[in-house]
């Protein structure tokens, strides 16, 4: 936990204390807390009862569940009995009151709009859910995601929810390369993708990238291809099928599959500490329960909200917060394809201006890129409709969060920093906002319900002020369930630091007050501009490059992106290192991965520190990244001068 000290001191500094705003406290769902604590209590002295509870209330059961959790660890199956349907919960559901209230209300990055009711996207989900399944869908089937930021990409999920099928959606950004390896891995019979999407003025060749991935993916038996940017759409493979074609006809309804609580719901991939991506499978009953109740108690959901969360369906925010957890609570969300500052650097202020968004949702990473770019942007617009602001994706330094309330709240909004992650499928650490006192750069506490717990390896548990690791020690409903087609790999990779109890990879302390801080991941998982990417991902990708012999990425922290990445690359006899060789590798990576992977900073060396056992020693190239002295023990370097030519070559 090198890098984690030097944060530790910067935060132990921060004291300011932000109460609720007395009038946001009056009318919010959990007032106080008092309140919050007596839920708290509730839900540790009696788990059973007081998920149970939730469960009932948040979601429509077609048959009820009997048993709240089936735990044999470190394997969770909760409301067993239960069966539901989950566009059923975001959608029928709502028709009777909400029917032509806007669902989705979307701007794409040309500025073309849309508002779409929940009447109206109801019969999209159903008709596009009756043409899956005249493609061969059938109830526990992968189906594969590939789209841009559309209000399609939504509909695309609830149709497969809505007939029991499982979808795996992957981010826009990456590869054809990463698109076949996450594909086959999930063995997906059916793509949905689009011509293209817009990002920063240009198109994003969405179908160009499966073309190149097709001939790699044996099992893929459809394509369907959305129109989105109106490149000359030729169905170039035999397996394409066009979206308009395929939903053209078909009914406008369809009886969902009730499915078992247990049901697989999604898979998506994330990156871990070794070369392959993580398949991480989320069921349907406790995912929703618990993704359904943080949205309402965390953006403290009203009837008459415009909720934005500016992730990407690609990333589990998007699955949980812009899709899911809004629907399900019947608020209308706000989509936006593209680019922040597309075509200038006030885009996100015209858009709350525009729908008088109430509640913001994005990552530290814009709200440090906006700091930057000048208070002028947003101070040009109307931005009083605002009344909570959400960070997530990385710890969130004070200073941004200061501005963040500031410029962009105006000084009125309360501030939720939301820890979670992929594997948590919803929020685990939080403010509620009209409960709890904020510090600037704090997580503050975990939700009710949530053992989160700050240990040393042994289990003991730290003292307040002392970084140690971050697990969650008791079983929670939207937790994963399996690494999908790798059930050790689960089992390795998160209960194997503690036997029973999830490690989450991230460090925390708690202060005096018992205020939890995130301090980052303590695993070879970097966090690049709100991006989670494993070191040996983006290693074995440059390896895979003919000219180079070794590879070793760490992170260094980086004002913008929260951390930069740093390639140390050892290249084959006969190769000489140039600025060329360099733009190629970086190239090579993006290729390999995606634009997100690219490492800002590559560095040849004649050769990579190691121990005598022949391990890359990480830590001390991460103190060479970031230009520090290393204070680590260097004795038992296989060779001295490693280190030393390492550092000469310091630009
Ligand atoms: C990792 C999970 C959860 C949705 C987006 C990222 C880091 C996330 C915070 C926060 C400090 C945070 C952690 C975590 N992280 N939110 N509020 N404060 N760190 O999901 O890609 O699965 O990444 O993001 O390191 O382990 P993810």
């Amino acid at each position: 936990m090198a890098e984690t000290q030097h944060e530790i001191k910067s935060v132990l500094t921060e004291n300011r204390v932000f109460p609720p705003p007395e009038a946001f406290s009056k009318q919010a769902h959990i007032r106080s807390m008092e309140d919050y604590r007596r839920l708290w209590d509730e839900a540790a002295s009696n788990p059973e009862k007081y998920w149970g509870d939730r469960a009932r209330e948040e979601l429509y059961w077609k048959e009820p569940f009997q048993t709240v959790l089936d735990w044999k660890p470190p394997h969770a199956r909760w409301f067993v009995e239960g069966r539901t349907n989950l566009a059923y919960n975001c959608l029928d559901r709502h028709l009777a009151k909400r029917r032509d209230k806007p669902a989705i209300l979307f701007e794409g990055e040309p500025g073309d709009r849309r508002r779409i009711t929940y009447g109206e996207l109801a019969v999209e989900v159903n008709r596009l859910a009756n043409g899956l399944k005249s493609l061969g869908v059938r109830k526990g089937d992968r189906v594969g995601i590939y789209l841009p930021m559309v209000p399609e990409a939504a509909v695309a999920m609830l149709a497969c929810a809505r007939i029991g099928a499982v979808h795996s959606v992957v981010f826009g950004g990456f590869s054809a390369e990463a698109l076949h390896e996450r594909m086959n891995d999930a063995g997906a019979k059916v793509l949905l993708t689009a011509d293209g999407g817009w990002r920063k003025g240009s198109v994003v060749p969405l179908q160009k990238n499966v073309e190149a991935a097709l001939p790699h993916m044996k099992a893929m038996e459809k394509v369907v291809v959305l129109r989105r940017t109106g490149e000359s759409l030729s169905l170039s493979d035999s397996r394409m099928v066009a979206w308009d074609a395929l939903v053209k006809g078909q009914s406008d309804t369809c009886e969902p599959e009730w499915v078992e609580s247990e049901h697989p719901l999604f898979i998506l991939y994330t990156s871990g500490s070794t070369g392959k991506p993580k398949g991480v499978l989320h069921t349907t009953g406790g995912y929703a329960v618990n993704t359904s109740l943080t949205t309402r108690w965390v953006f403290d959901l009203r009837e008459d909200d415009v909720y934005w969360c500016t992730a990407d369906v690609g990333w589990v925010t998007g699955h949980s917060y812009v899709v899911y957890g809004p629907l399900m609570n019947g608020v209308t969300t706000v989509l936006y394809e593209g680019a922040p500052t597309q075509p200038g650097p006030d885009r996100f202020w015209e858009i709350i201006a525009r729908y008088k968004a109430t509640i913001l949702y994005t990552a530290p990473t814009a709200i440090r890129a906006f700091m930057r770019l000048g208070d002028e942007h947003p101070r040009k617009h109307d931005m009083s409709s605002l009344r909570l602001l959400g960070s997530v994706g990385e710890p969130i330094n004070p200073e941004a969060w200061m501005w963040y309330r500031d410029v962009i709240g105006g000084g009125r909004c309360p501030v939720v920093d939301t820890w979670w992650q992929t594997e948590t499928g919803a929020i685990m650490i939080s403010p509620l906002p009209g409960a709890t006192p904020t510090k600037p750069g704090s997580a503050t506490f975990p939700l009710p319900g949530i053992h989160a717990e700050i240990l040393d390896r042994q289990g003991n548990p730290v003292p307040r002020g002392q970084g140690g690791l971050l697990f969650v020690t008791r079983p929670w409903p939207s937790m994963l369930r399996t690494v999908y087609g790798d059930p050790d790999r689960y089992v390795r990779t998160y209960f194997n630091e503690l036997p029973g109890m999830y490690f989450t990879g991230d460090g925390a302390r708690t202060d005096a007050d018992g205020y939890v801080w995130l301090m980052g991941r303590v695993d070879d998982v970097v966090n690049v501009a709100g991006h989670r990417l494993g070191t040996a991902e983006v290693e074995s990708a440059l390896v895979a490059h003919a000219r180079v012999s070794e590879a070793a990425v760490v992170g260094r922290p980086d004002e913008l992106k929260g951390t930069a990445l740093v390639a140390f690359v050892t290249l084959k006899q006969g190769n000489a290192p140039s600025s060329e060789l360099k733009k190629e590798l970086a190239t090579h990576v993006a290729k390999e991965i995606g634009a997100i992977a690219r490492p800002d900073e590559i560095r040849f060396a004649e050769a990579l520190p190691k121990t005598r056992s022949g391990k890359i020693m990480r830590r001390l190239l991460r103190d060479v990244a970031a230009g520090k002295q290393s204070s680590q023990d260097t004795t038992t370097l296989e060779d001295l001068n490693v280190l030393a030519a390492l550092r000469q070559n310091d630009e």
